[in-house]
Protein backbone atom coordinates (compact mmCIF):
# COMPACT_ATOMS: atom_id res chain seq x y z
CA UNK A 1 0.00 0.00 0.00
CA UNK A 2 1.43 3.62 -0.72
CA UNK A 3 2.79 5.16 2.18
CA UNK A 4 0.28 8.29 1.60
CA UNK A 5 -2.25 6.14 2.51
CA UNK A 6 -1.10 4.61 5.26
CA UNK A 7 -0.28 8.23 6.39
CA UNK A 8 -4.01 9.14 6.17
CA UNK A 9 -5.08 6.21 7.86
CA UNK A 10 -2.80 7.09 10.69
CA UNK A 11 -4.15 10.61 10.77
CA UNK A 12 -7.52 9.44 11.14
CA UNK A 13 -6.50 7.31 14.30
CA UNK A 14 -4.89 10.20 15.84
CA UNK A 15 -7.74 12.31 15.13
CA UNK A 16 -10.31 9.89 16.60
CA UNK A 17 -7.98 9.77 19.59
CA UNK A 18 -7.88 12.91 20.10
CA UNK A 19 -11.17 13.65 19.81
CA UNK A 20 -11.49 10.97 21.83
CA UNK A 21 -14.22 9.04 19.36
CA UNK A 22 -14.75 5.93 18.06
CA UNK A 23 -14.87 4.79 14.77
CA UNK A 24 -18.58 4.02 14.20
CA UNK A 25 -20.29 2.13 11.16
CA UNK A 26 -23.23 3.24 9.37
CA UNK A 27 -25.84 1.34 11.16
CA UNK A 28 -26.30 -0.96 14.26
CA UNK A 29 -28.19 -4.13 13.04
CA UNK A 30 -30.65 -7.00 15.11
CA UNK A 31 -30.05 -9.60 13.22
CA UNK A 32 -31.35 -13.81 13.62
CA UNK A 33 -29.46 -16.66 15.07
CA UNK A 34 -30.24 -18.99 12.24
CA UNK A 35 -26.69 -18.00 10.67
CA UNK A 36 -24.82 -19.67 13.34
CA UNK A 37 -27.95 -22.22 14.26
CA UNK A 38 -29.72 -23.55 11.12
CA UNK A 39 -28.41 -27.03 9.84
CA UNK A 40 -29.96 -26.21 6.50
CA UNK A 41 -28.36 -22.89 5.91
CA UNK A 42 -25.46 -24.27 7.29
CA UNK A 43 -25.45 -27.07 4.36
CA UNK A 44 -26.03 -24.03 1.96
CA UNK A 45 -22.66 -21.99 3.53
CA UNK A 46 -21.12 -24.78 2.96
CA UNK A 47 -21.74 -25.26 -0.60
CA UNK A 48 -21.81 -21.26 -1.83
CA UNK A 49 -19.30 -20.11 0.61
CA UNK A 50 -16.97 -22.43 0.46
CA UNK A 51 -16.93 -24.99 -2.18
CA UNK A 52 -17.80 -22.56 -4.84
CA UNK A 53 -15.65 -20.05 -4.13
CA UNK A 54 -11.57 -20.03 -3.97
CA UNK A 55 -10.24 -20.33 -0.45
CA UNK A 56 -6.86 -18.71 0.93
CA UNK A 57 -5.76 -22.13 3.10
CA UNK A 58 -2.32 -21.52 3.42
CA UNK A 59 0.74 -19.23 3.52
CA UNK A 60 3.62 -20.40 1.81
CA UNK A 61 5.62 -20.39 5.15
CA UNK A 62 3.43 -23.76 5.64
CA UNK A 63 5.52 -25.20 2.37
CA UNK A 64 8.58 -23.26 2.25
CA UNK A 65 10.18 -26.06 0.53
CA UNK A 66 10.28 -28.55 -2.22
CA UNK A 67 8.87 -31.45 -0.83
CA UNK A 68 6.88 -30.13 1.90
CA UNK A 69 3.47 -31.19 2.56
CA UNK A 70 0.71 -30.23 4.11
CA UNK A 71 -3.10 -32.00 4.35
CA UNK A 72 -5.54 -29.89 5.40
CA UNK A 73 -9.30 -29.19 3.76
CA UNK A 74 -12.36 -26.79 2.99
CA UNK A 75 -15.60 -27.54 4.26
CA UNK A 76 -14.57 -31.34 4.80
CA UNK A 77 -12.75 -31.54 1.32
CA UNK A 78 -9.64 -33.30 1.69
CA UNK A 79 -6.87 -30.53 0.74
CA UNK A 80 -3.25 -31.69 -0.21
CA UNK A 81 -0.72 -28.71 -0.71
CA UNK A 82 2.65 -29.52 -2.30
CA UNK A 83 5.42 -27.69 -3.07
CA UNK A 84 7.45 -29.61 -6.11
CA UNK A 85 10.60 -30.05 -7.16
CA UNK A 86 10.29 -26.97 -9.24
CA UNK A 87 9.28 -24.59 -6.45
CA UNK A 88 5.70 -24.29 -7.63
CA UNK A 89 2.96 -24.69 -4.76
CA UNK A 90 0.38 -26.75 -6.03
CA UNK A 91 -2.99 -28.09 -4.79
CA UNK A 92 -4.53 -31.74 -5.16
CA UNK A 93 -7.66 -33.51 -3.80
CA UNK A 94 -6.37 -35.67 -0.75
CA UNK A 95 -7.48 -38.73 -2.55
CA UNK A 96 -5.82 -41.97 -4.31
CA UNK A 97 -6.93 -42.63 -7.54
CA UNK A 98 -7.72 -46.43 -6.72
CA UNK A 99 -10.03 -46.32 -4.02
CA UNK A 100 -10.43 -43.02 -2.42
CA UNK A 101 -7.89 -43.27 0.37
CA UNK A 102 -6.06 -39.73 1.76
CA UNK A 103 -2.66 -40.48 0.30
CA UNK A 104 -0.88 -38.00 3.45
CA UNK A 105 -1.58 -36.67 6.49
CA UNK A 106 -0.40 -33.71 8.29
CA UNK A 107 2.62 -32.18 7.31
CA UNK A 108 5.85 -32.50 6.25
CA UNK A 109 8.87 -33.25 3.97
CA UNK A 110 8.46 -36.40 1.22
CA UNK A 111 9.86 -37.83 -2.13
CA UNK A 112 6.17 -38.42 -2.96
CA UNK A 113 3.58 -40.19 -1.73
CA UNK A 114 2.52 -43.86 -0.95
CA UNK A 115 -0.91 -44.75 -0.13
CA UNK A 116 -1.23 -46.99 2.49
CA UNK A 117 -3.90 -49.20 1.12
CA UNK A 118 -1.95 -50.74 -1.78
CA UNK A 119 0.21 -48.55 -2.39
CA UNK A 120 -0.08 -46.61 -5.47
CA UNK A 121 2.41 -43.72 -5.72
CA UNK A 122 2.64 -40.56 -6.71
CA UNK A 123 5.04 -37.49 -7.11
CA UNK A 124 4.96 -33.91 -5.62
CA UNK A 125 3.80 -33.26 -9.02
CA UNK A 126 0.89 -35.91 -8.78
CA UNK A 127 1.35 -37.74 -11.25
CA UNK A 128 0.87 -41.02 -10.57
CA UNK A 129 4.49 -43.25 -10.53
CA UNK A 130 4.17 -46.60 -9.26
CA UNK A 131 1.32 -48.92 -8.72
CA UNK A 132 2.12 -52.49 -7.79
CA UNK A 133 0.74 -54.89 -10.33
CA UNK A 134 0.28 -52.51 -13.06
CA UNK A 135 -0.63 -55.28 -15.29
CA UNK A 136 -3.68 -55.84 -13.58
CA UNK A 137 -5.25 -52.72 -15.13
CA UNK A 138 -5.56 -50.49 -17.70
CA UNK A 139 -3.68 -48.12 -18.81
CA UNK A 140 -6.03 -45.62 -19.12
CA UNK A 141 -7.40 -46.12 -15.32
CA UNK A 142 -4.18 -45.28 -13.86
CA UNK A 143 -4.25 -41.36 -13.09
CA UNK A 144 -2.59 -38.69 -10.86
CA UNK A 145 -4.24 -36.58 -8.00
CA UNK A 146 -6.79 -34.53 -8.98
CA UNK A 147 -5.50 -31.04 -9.28
CA UNK A 148 -7.16 -28.10 -8.27
CA UNK A 149 -6.37 -24.58 -9.48
CA UNK A 150 -4.57 -22.36 -6.85
CA UNK A 151 -1.92 -19.68 -7.38
CA UNK A 152 0.83 -18.21 -4.81
CA UNK A 153 1.65 -14.64 -4.16
CA UNK A 154 2.45 -12.32 -1.41
CA UNK A 155 3.16 -15.45 0.68
CA UNK A 156 -0.14 -16.56 0.25
CA UNK A 157 -1.81 -19.54 -1.75
CA UNK A 158 -5.12 -19.44 -2.70
CA UNK A 159 -7.25 -22.64 -3.70
CA UNK A 160 -10.39 -23.03 -5.24
CA UNK A 161 -12.06 -26.72 -4.39
CA UNK A 162 -13.09 -27.77 -7.45
CA UNK A 163 -11.07 -28.94 -10.17
CA UNK A 164 -12.74 -26.75 -12.65
CA UNK A 165 -13.32 -23.46 -10.51
CA UNK A 166 -12.36 -19.92 -11.39
CA UNK A 167 -9.36 -18.91 -9.54
CA UNK A 168 -7.97 -15.29 -10.52
CA UNK A 169 -5.87 -14.38 -7.49
CA UNK A 170 -5.85 -10.26 -8.16
CA UNK A 171 -9.67 -10.61 -8.70
CA UNK A 172 -10.27 -12.40 -5.68
CA UNK A 173 -8.12 -9.92 -3.49
CA UNK A 174 -9.29 -6.60 -5.38
CA UNK A 175 -7.85 -4.15 -3.39
CA UNK A 176 -6.97 -5.79 -0.13
CA UNK A 177 -3.74 -7.78 -2.19
CA UNK A 178 -1.68 -3.86 -2.06
CA UNK A 179 -2.83 -3.64 1.40
CA UNK A 180 -1.34 -7.52 2.76
CA UNK A 181 1.78 -6.74 0.50
CA UNK A 182 2.80 -4.59 3.74
CA UNK A 183 2.91 -7.43 5.69
CA UNK A 184 5.55 -8.96 4.10
CA UNK A 185 4.46 -12.38 4.47
CA UNK A 186 6.79 -14.12 2.61
CA UNK A 187 9.01 -12.82 5.30
CA UNK A 188 7.80 -15.26 7.84
CA UNK A 189 8.63 -19.24 8.68
CA UNK A 190 6.26 -21.25 10.82
CA UNK A 191 6.72 -21.56 14.12
CA UNK A 192 3.57 -22.71 15.56
CA UNK A 193 0.43 -24.84 14.57
CA UNK A 194 -2.58 -25.86 16.17
CA UNK A 195 -5.70 -27.66 15.15
CA UNK A 196 -8.67 -29.09 17.06
CA UNK A 197 -11.86 -29.45 16.70
CA UNK A 198 -14.17 -26.85 18.08
CA UNK A 199 -17.85 -26.38 19.56
CA UNK A 200 -18.43 -23.55 17.73
CA UNK A 201 -20.20 -22.41 14.44
CA UNK A 202 -17.26 -21.39 12.57
CA UNK A 203 -18.51 -17.93 11.87
CA UNK A 204 -17.59 -17.22 15.33
CA UNK A 205 -14.05 -17.45 15.14
CA UNK A 206 -14.23 -14.72 12.15
CA UNK A 207 -16.39 -12.37 13.96
CA UNK A 208 -13.84 -12.71 16.54
CA UNK A 209 -11.29 -10.85 14.10
CA UNK A 210 -13.79 -8.15 13.08
CA UNK A 211 -14.06 -6.21 16.41
CA UNK A 212 -12.42 -4.78 18.80
CA UNK A 213 -15.31 -3.76 20.97
CA UNK A 214 -15.12 -6.96 23.38
CA UNK A 215 -10.78 -6.68 23.91
CA UNK A 216 -10.76 -4.36 26.69
CA UNK A 217 -13.24 -6.87 28.54
CA UNK A 218 -12.72 -10.80 27.33
CA UNK A 219 -8.86 -9.75 27.39
CA UNK A 220 -8.38 -7.10 29.77
CA UNK A 221 -5.59 -9.63 31.81
CA UNK A 222 -3.48 -9.91 27.55
CA UNK A 223 -4.65 -7.65 24.67
CA UNK A 224 -6.25 -5.60 26.60
CA UNK A 225 -2.91 -4.62 28.48
CA UNK A 226 -0.92 -3.74 26.25
CA UNK A 227 -2.37 0.30 25.42
CA UNK A 228 -2.74 1.94 28.19
CA UNK A 229 -4.38 5.13 26.52
CA UNK A 230 -7.89 3.92 26.18
CA UNK A 231 -9.02 6.60 23.90
CA UNK A 232 -6.07 5.49 21.45
CA UNK A 233 -7.84 1.66 21.87
CA UNK A 234 -11.12 2.68 20.85
CA UNK A 235 -9.60 4.27 18.04
CA UNK A 236 -9.43 1.56 15.06
CA UNK A 237 -10.43 1.50 11.98
CA UNK A 238 -13.25 -1.05 10.01
CA UNK A 239 -12.20 -0.79 6.50
CA UNK A 240 -14.11 -2.96 4.03
CA UNK A 241 -12.04 -4.37 0.58
CA UNK A 242 -14.84 -5.71 -1.05
CA UNK A 243 -15.47 -9.10 0.57
CA UNK A 244 -12.57 -8.70 2.58
CA UNK A 245 -12.14 -6.78 5.41
CA UNK A 246 -9.64 -5.19 7.78
CA UNK A 247 -9.97 -3.73 11.23
CA UNK A 248 -6.80 -1.25 11.96
CA UNK A 249 -5.48 -0.94 15.29
CA UNK A 250 -3.17 1.90 16.38
CA UNK A 251 -0.29 1.23 18.85
CA UNK A 252 0.63 4.13 21.09
CA UNK A 253 4.16 5.16 19.19
CA UNK A 254 1.83 6.49 16.46
CA UNK A 255 1.18 9.23 18.68
CA UNK A 256 4.43 10.74 18.42
CA UNK A 257 4.21 10.97 14.68
CA UNK A 258 1.52 14.11 14.76
CA UNK A 259 4.62 16.41 15.23
CA UNK A 260 6.85 14.74 12.87
CA UNK A 261 7.23 15.67 8.94
CA UNK A 262 5.54 12.65 7.25
CA UNK A 263 8.83 11.93 5.05
CA UNK A 264 10.16 10.86 8.72
CA UNK A 265 7.41 8.52 9.33
CA UNK A 266 8.49 4.79 8.71
CA UNK A 267 6.42 3.18 6.52
CA UNK A 268 4.22 0.80 9.07
CA UNK A 269 2.98 4.16 10.60
CA UNK A 270 2.82 2.01 13.87
CA UNK A 271 -0.83 0.40 13.51
CA UNK A 272 -1.43 -3.25 12.59
CA UNK A 273 -3.75 -4.78 11.26
CA UNK A 274 -6.19 -7.79 11.23
CA UNK A 275 -7.54 -8.70 7.73
CA UNK A 276 -10.59 -11.27 7.31
CA UNK A 277 -10.33 -12.92 4.12
CA UNK A 278 -13.37 -14.02 2.37
CA UNK A 279 -15.01 -16.09 3.88
CA UNK A 280 -13.52 -17.45 6.95
CA UNK A 281 -9.32 -16.64 6.63
CA UNK A 282 -8.08 -14.11 9.61
CA UNK A 283 -4.46 -13.05 9.21
CA UNK A 284 -3.32 -10.62 11.94
CA UNK A 285 -0.71 -9.97 14.00
CA UNK A 286 2.66 -8.85 12.37
CA UNK A 287 4.95 -5.78 13.08
CA UNK A 288 5.39 -4.13 15.83
CA UNK A 289 4.21 -7.76 17.39
CA UNK A 290 6.42 -10.37 17.42
CA UNK A 291 4.07 -13.32 15.46
CA UNK A 292 2.15 -13.41 12.73
CA UNK A 293 -1.41 -15.66 12.63
CA UNK A 294 -3.34 -17.40 10.15
CA UNK A 295 -6.55 -18.68 11.40
CA UNK A 296 -8.97 -20.37 9.76
CA UNK A 297 -12.37 -22.04 11.33
CA UNK A 298 -13.21 -24.73 9.08
CA UNK A 299 -16.91 -26.03 8.95
CA UNK A 300 -17.46 -29.51 10.26
CA UNK A 301 -20.43 -31.94 9.98
CA UNK A 302 -22.52 -30.28 12.18
CA UNK A 303 -23.64 -26.24 12.42
CA UNK A 304 -22.10 -25.67 15.96
CA UNK A 305 -18.94 -27.28 15.06
CA UNK A 306 -15.55 -26.80 13.34
CA UNK A 307 -11.84 -27.22 12.88
CA UNK A 308 -10.16 -24.44 14.09
CA UNK A 309 -6.96 -24.09 13.14
CA UNK A 310 -4.72 -21.02 14.23
CA UNK A 311 -0.62 -20.81 12.81
CA UNK A 312 1.78 -18.85 14.15
CA UNK A 313 4.77 -17.71 12.04
CA UNK A 314 7.74 -15.70 12.85
CA UNK A 315 10.51 -13.46 10.68
CA UNK A 316 12.76 -15.72 9.43
CA UNK A 317 16.47 -15.56 10.51
CA UNK A 318 15.77 -14.57 14.22
CA UNK A 319 18.33 -14.23 16.88
CA UNK A 320 17.82 -16.19 20.09
CA UNK A 321 16.52 -13.29 21.66
CA UNK A 322 14.22 -12.84 18.81
CA UNK A 323 12.99 -15.96 18.45
CA UNK A 324 12.49 -15.67 22.56
CA UNK A 325 10.06 -13.29 21.77
CA UNK A 326 8.13 -14.77 19.34
CA UNK A 327 7.75 -17.75 21.39
CA UNK A 328 6.35 -15.20 24.09
CA UNK A 329 3.64 -13.74 21.41
CA UNK A 330 3.19 -17.40 20.74
CA UNK A 331 1.84 -18.28 24.22
CA UNK A 332 0.03 -14.82 24.34
CA UNK A 333 -1.92 -15.65 20.71
CA UNK A 334 -2.56 -18.94 21.82
CA UNK A 335 -4.17 -17.71 25.13
CA UNK A 336 -6.12 -14.83 23.47
CA UNK A 337 -7.44 -17.14 20.99
CA UNK A 338 -8.01 -20.76 22.24
CA UNK A 339 -8.16 -19.96 26.08
CA UNK A 340 -10.58 -16.30 26.25
CA UNK A 341 -12.32 -16.29 22.38
CA UNK A 342 -12.84 -19.27 22.00
CA UNK A 343 -14.14 -19.57 25.71
CA UNK A 344 -17.18 -17.05 24.86
CA UNK A 345 -17.72 -18.42 21.41
CA UNK A 346 -18.76 -21.82 22.64
CA UNK A 347 -20.56 -20.14 25.12
CA UNK A 348 -22.58 -18.02 22.81
CA UNK A 349 -22.71 -20.73 20.45
CA UNK A 350 -24.20 -23.17 22.58
CA UNK A 351 -27.08 -20.38 23.95
CA UNK A 352 -28.28 -19.80 20.65
CA UNK A 353 -28.81 -23.95 19.93
CA UNK A 354 -30.63 -23.80 23.00
CA UNK A 355 -32.77 -21.06 21.82
CA UNK A 356 -32.08 -18.91 24.90
CA UNK A 357 -30.91 -16.02 22.71
CA UNK A 358 -33.88 -14.87 19.96
CA UNK A 359 -31.79 -12.10 18.33
CA UNK A 360 -28.25 -10.97 17.84
CA UNK A 361 -27.03 -7.21 17.55
CA UNK A 362 -24.26 -6.09 15.65
CA UNK A 363 -23.80 -2.04 16.49
CA UNK A 364 -22.12 0.56 15.03
CA UNK A 365 -18.32 -0.87 16.71
CA UNK A 366 -18.69 -4.11 15.38
CA UNK A 367 -19.30 -2.96 11.87
CA UNK A 368 -17.31 -5.13 10.07
CA UNK A 369 -19.10 -7.64 11.40
CA UNK A 370 -22.74 -6.59 9.83
CA UNK A 371 -20.87 -5.71 6.87
CA UNK A 372 -19.23 -9.49 6.70
CA UNK A 373 -22.97 -11.36 7.83
CA UNK A 374 -24.30 -9.06 5.10
CA UNK A 375 -21.84 -10.36 2.82
CA UNK A 376 -22.42 -14.31 3.11
CA UNK A 377 -26.42 -13.51 3.10
CA UNK A 378 -26.14 -12.16 -0.59
CA UNK A 379 -23.82 -15.43 -1.39
CA UNK A 380 -26.78 -17.95 0.21
CA UNK A 381 -29.55 -15.78 -0.81
CA UNK A 382 -30.55 -15.30 2.90
CA UNK A 383 -33.39 -12.46 3.75
CA UNK A 384 -31.89 -11.80 7.69
CA UNK A 385 -34.29 -8.66 7.90
CA UNK A 386 -37.56 -11.40 7.16
CA UNK A 387 -36.06 -14.08 9.62
CA UNK A 388 -35.87 -10.97 12.78
CA UNK A 389 -39.22 -9.45 11.24
CA UNK A 390 -40.74 -13.32 12.34
CA UNK A 391 -38.86 -13.73 15.67
CA UNK A 392 -40.15 -10.42 16.51
CA UNK A 393 -43.83 -11.67 15.86
CA UNK A 394 -43.41 -14.10 17.55
CA UNK A 395 -42.01 -12.26 20.42
CA UNK A 396 -44.52 -9.44 21.18
CA UNK A 397 -46.24 -11.11 23.66
CA UNK A 398 -43.61 -11.97 25.92
CA UNK A 399 -42.97 -9.84 29.00
CA UNK A 400 -40.52 -7.51 29.91
CA UNK A 401 -39.61 -7.54 26.49
CA UNK A 402 -38.40 -3.77 25.59
CA UNK A 403 -39.26 -4.97 22.18
CA UNK A 404 -42.92 -5.67 22.61
CA UNK A 405 -43.52 -2.98 24.60
CA UNK A 406 -43.00 -0.33 21.90
S1 LIG B 1 -6.83 -46.97 -2.38
FE1 LIG B 1 -4.91 -46.12 -2.78
S2 LIG B 1 -3.79 -47.74 -3.55
FE2 LIG B 1 -5.72 -48.59 -3.26
FE1 LIG C 1 -10.77 -11.64 20.89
Amino acid sequence: MEKSKRIALARRMIELTELDQPDMGEESWETDIGRFTDPVRFELEKQKLFLELPQLIALSADIPEPGNYYATEIAGRPILLVRGKDGIARAFLNACRHRGVQVAKGCGKAAGFSCPYHAWTYGLDGSLISVPNRAAFEEKQLNGLVELPSAEKGGMILVHPQPDGHLDFDEFFGPMQAYLEDFKIEEYELIHAYRAPARINWKHAVDGGLENYHTPFLHKDTFGRISRNSALSRALLHIPFGSHHALVAPNDAILTLKDLPEDQWPHHCHFTSTNSVFPNTVIGGGFPLPVLFFQRSEPGDKVGECDYVFRLYGKKNASPEERAMQLEGVKLFMQVAVQEDMDVQVNAQIMMEKGIVPTVVFGRREINLTRMHKEYDAVIGHDAEKAVKEVHERMKNYKGNKMAAE
